[in-house]
């Protein structure tokens, strides 16, 4: 185990750990086991109460009850993603960021460098000394679930490094609450055995489409009501991400499987479930970049259950653009239109349009959920449970299916 140097004292603080009753499926929390004895490493007694066994003392809390310590974080993968998670953790008074783990333990020191500047910059210079990231790091997984006494446990790490998914089991079976970065698997078979040990476990889980938490998708929610939803339109235009893994097929799964995920998950949270996909795509112009095997450009007609009629169109061909040049959800009713796309709404409906742009940056929210679950041992404060991130994965795996077959695609 290396720690950032300077930052945490050898040895923990003696520290309650925050520990909850199993949900029963309906919400209830399971009448306590026969509690099992234990000692924590600092030699003082402590008692589980139902759940699987954990390492630290434990404080034992009944569902919604409220705790006053901070929620322990910790990261399994700490690139691109994990640090804007991290900055927004430090943003949390729950939340506490406490340890560090990832292949290449240098990414969690420059990790921590990064955010850490970045909160440095953010300060006033005549104000409160900037709250920092103080993690332990550590250069192996099991030995951080075993220490570290995780409340909490964010896995950023990319798409094929899922493998067959024992880094979500091993933490959901330690009783951890999950923060899954989209997409939750590469293979359904994996994502589903996950989701059934997370079931069993009773764990929060929780998966990275924050813009479900976005005040504008509330707003589009709202306006929809129950209207009849005519069509669906979705697009993720852009550029190519640089991350030298996302261009490769058998590490992303492509931009429809890794990215644009983001907005089928969006479609199905305002139109509500899809049951099949039709899915076209080629390669156009990206062939000769190194390593690059997917798709740079597809389109996906959709059937939803409510009958409505759907379409996701993606592209990273773009040159001299952001990877997410433009992006969202467009939902036509009868008589309105609905535009979200990440803090941003639109309405348009005979003889009037109006257009809001919300203050917090969904990925906040989103966070700020998670860490209010976990606190609160809540499920109902997640948009995005395990389960329906694999759901998602699902629609996006069948329009790679589909397009493979060149045949239309159910979806169960
Ligand atoms: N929610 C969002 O808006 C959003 C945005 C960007 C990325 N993501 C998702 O987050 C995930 C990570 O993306 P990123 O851009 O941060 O990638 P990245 O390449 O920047 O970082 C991934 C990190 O994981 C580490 N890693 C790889 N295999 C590992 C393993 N087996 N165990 C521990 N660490 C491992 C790598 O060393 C690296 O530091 C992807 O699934 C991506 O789709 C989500």
């Amino acid at each position: 185990m290396n720690r950032v140097s300077g930052w945490t004292p050898a040895g923990y603080p003696a520290r309650r750990h925050l520990h909850r009753l199993p949900r029963r499926r309906g919400g209830q929390a399971d009448a306590p086991a026969v509690p099992p004895l234990g000692e924590d490493a600092a030699g003082v007694g402590y008692t589980i109460l139902g759940g699987p066994a954990r390492s630290g003392r434990d404080v034992v809390l009944a569902e919604g009850e409220q705790s006053t310590m901070a929620v322990r974080v910790g990261f399994c993968g700490t690139g691109g993603i994990a640090t804007a998670h991290m900055a927004n953790l430090l943003r949390i008074p729950d939340a506490e960021v406490v340890a560090l783990y990832d292949i290449d333990p240098s990414r969690c020191q420059a990790a921590v460098e990064r955010v850490n500047l970045q909160a440095r910059l953010a300060a006033r210079p005549d104000g409160p000394a900037p709250r920092l990231l103080e993690p332990t790091v550590y250069t192996e997984y099991e030995q951080m679930l075993r220490e570290a006494r995780l409340d909490a446990l964010y896995i950023t790490i990319p798409p094929f490094a899922h493998g067959q998914g024992e880094l979500e089991i091993r933490a959901a079976e330690a009783g951890i609450a999950l923060m899954v970065e989209k997409p939750v698997a590469l293979s359904l078979d994996v994502a589903r055995r996950v989701a059934e040990v997370i079931d069993r476990s009773g764990i929060i889980s929780a998966v990275g489409y924050q813009t479900r938490y976005s005040e504008a998708t509330d707003r589009a929610r709202e306006a929809l009501g129950s209207r009849t939803i005519v069509l669906v339109l979705g697009y993720y235009l852009g550029g190519m991400p640089q991350t030298p893994w996302w261009r490769v097929q058998a590490q992303s799964g492509g931009q429809l499987v890794e990215q644009a995920t983001h907005t089928v998950d969006l479609m199905r949270y305002l139109a509500g479930e899809i049951t099949s996909v039709y899915c076209l795509e080629a390669t156009r112009v990206l062939g000769d970049v190194p390593n690059f095997d997917i798709a740079d450009v597809a389109t996906t007609a959709m059937r939803f259950k409510s009958g409505a009629i759907g379409n996701i169109t993606n592209t990273c061909a773009l040159a001299g653009v952001s990877p997410s040049y433009s992006h969202g959800v467009q939902v036509y009713t009868r008589d309105l239109i609905v535009e979200v796309w990440d803090r941003r709404m639109k309405l348009i409906e005979p003889g009037r349009t109006q257009e809001i742009v919300t203050p917090q940056a969904p990925i906040f929210l989103a966070d700020q959920a998670f860490i209010e679950a976990v606190k609160t041992h809540d499920q109902s404060k997640i948009r995005c449970s395990y389960a329906a991130g694999v759901r998602t994965l699902a629609v996006t795996l069948a329009a790679l299916e589909s397009a493979r077959s060149g045949m239309p695609v159910a979806l169960d």
